[in-house]
This record gives C-alpha cells, structure tokens and sequence, in this order.
C-alpha cells in the first residue's frame, strides 16, 4: 500500500501525471525515515524538517503536519513493516509546464515504504570514501528533489569500488553525497556548521546529542580535505547508514584502519536509543 494524499491505494493504482512539476522540474522536496522494529524513529524530527524545506521553498502543504504524521505512521501499520524505511515526498503539483509556480496547482504527496536490513556489515567494519567537489546549489539545507550532484558523486563512489563521496567545496569538506561528515581529534568531535551548504542531518541532531551527553567536546566548524586525510578517526551519518566508520578516503587510511574509538563509543549509544525509540510509538 502507498499513500497518495489523504487516501491508500495499491502501488500499482497509483497515477503519476506527467505534468506534475516534481516529475518535470524536481519541484518539491522529501523525507527519507527509518523504521526500526515497527516504529518510526525520530518521526517528529523528521517531519519538522519537511514542513521547514517546504515552507523554504513557497511549497503549501497538502494538509496538515499532524494529519501528514498520522498517515505516515499508519502506512507503516498497513505494510506491516517491521524494518526499513518510510519515502515521503511533496510536489508542488500537477500544472501546464512553466517555470514559475502555477496559479491552481494543489501540493501532491506521496510515500510508501521499503523492507531493508540494518547495514550491520558497513557499520561494523566501516567504508572507504572518496573524496569529490561539491558542485551544487547554495541552498544545500532544504531536502528538495534536484539530487542530481548527489547522483552523480554517489556513482562515482561506486564507480571507484567505494561507499560515499565526501564532497569539499574548494578546501572544506561539506558533506557526503547522502550523510553527513565528521572528523575525530583527540576527543573532540569536528563537523561542518549548520547553514546553507550542508543538510541539517536528523541522524546528525541525535549523534551530537549524544556525543556531549557522553562528554565528548563537539566543534561545529568546517575542517579541510587536509585535515581530514590525516585525523585519527573519520565517520559519517544518514538515516540509512547510521553511524557509520570511514577506514579509507581516496588512498589514504584513517588512523589505524579500523573503525575508532569515540565512533564506536557513539554506536553503542545509538543502540541504546533504538532500543528506547522500539519502546513507544
Ligand atoms: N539522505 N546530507 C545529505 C546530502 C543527505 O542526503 C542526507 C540523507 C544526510 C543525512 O540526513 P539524515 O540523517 O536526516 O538522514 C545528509 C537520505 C538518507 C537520502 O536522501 O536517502
């Protein structure tokens, strides 16, 4: 079952219009959200985020956010899903095509839900990353749909028989093609600030929560490829990695090879709120 607005249908009853500017222009953003055990994780988060990128782009939303959560939660229920994921996305709707917003056009929703394992293998013994420039927009905070620069660094990630592409812009390192990015120094967690050129990670909310809960110093300043090819530990967050070690960037291995410390220590407590989140719903 999918959600098509308001209503459930079966995926194969479900009508994409040709003209729907999300399909044409890449009018509209997204929510990608974990589901472990059968309950949404960081829901609440995560649809905040929704209403914020829509609200940056002049994109109304189809109905309310709290009636949105509630379909989300029950598409969930009808799927049975245990684990894996919820996509939820909104267009700015079906209308002639022409690029400036139309006069009558009505925001689409749509979601429905993917069975997928936890990446316990990646997560455990960590990846290798390359390193690309960022080449996109300025406006990397709103989760719209134009991926097409995360597309691409991503394929060429796999292309190099690697993970992630950490994209820099210049010197700095943003972000990944689809997580966020840290780098570890003597205890002190570093990750690129929140503004314009990064998303606003919800799995990168609850990591730095927990690294100071766990007494860990968290800089929120931007680091170079420099300084990132020669710190002792690297990892990076998503909703679909997790926590997740980087044991090599380009050629050059971090600190020993092996996943760090302070990431594992974060994992550990990462566990511990999936198995609280598992708890409620
Ligand atoms: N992407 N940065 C970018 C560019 C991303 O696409 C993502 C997530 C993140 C991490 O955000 P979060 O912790 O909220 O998942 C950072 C999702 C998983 C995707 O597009 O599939």
């Amino acid at each position: 079952m999918i959600l098509f607005n308001r209503g459930f249908m079966e995926k194969d009853d479900a009508i994409v219009d040709i003209e729907d500017r999300g399909y044409q222009f890449g009018d509209g953003v997204y929510e990608f959200i974990r589901v472990y055990d059968g309950v949404c994780f960081e829901m609440e988060r995560h649809v905040q985020r929704l209403k914020l990128s829509a609200l940056k782009i002049e994109l109304a939303l189809p109905y309310p956010l709290e009636d949105i959560t509630r379909n989300l939660k029950q598409l969930v229920e009808k799927n049975g899903l245990l684990n894996g994921y919820i996509y939820a996305q909104i267009t700015r709707g079906v209308a002639p095509r022409a690029h400036h917003f139309p006069g009558s056009a009505s925001s689409v929703l749509v979601a429905y839900v993917q069975h997928a394992e936890r990446p316990v293998e990646k997560t455990t013994h960590g990846i290798h990353a390359i390193l690309t420039e960022d080449i996109r927009w300025k406006r990397c905070d709103i989760k719209s749909l134009n991926l097409l620069p995360n597309v691409l660094a991503k394929q060429l990630a796999k292309k190099h028989g690697c993970d992630e592409a950490i994209m820099h812009r210049g010197a700095t390192v943003s972000e990944g093609s689809s997580s966020n990015v840290y780098m570890v120094e003597k205890n002190v967690i570093y990750t690129h600030p929140i503004n314009n050129l990064i998303l606003n990670g919800i799995t990168r909310i609850g990591v730095l929560e927990m690294a100071r809960e766990n007494g860990f110093r968290v800089v929120e300043e931007a680091f170079t490829v420099n300084e990132l090819l020669e710190t002792e530990e690297v990892f990076i967050t998503s909703t679909a990695m997790e926590i997740c070690p980087v044991v090599q960037v380009d050629q050059t291995q971090i600190g020993s090879g092996q996943p760090g410390r302070v990431t594992r220590t974060l994992q550990q407590a990462f566990e511990h709120r999936i198995a609280l989140n598992s708890g409620g719903n």
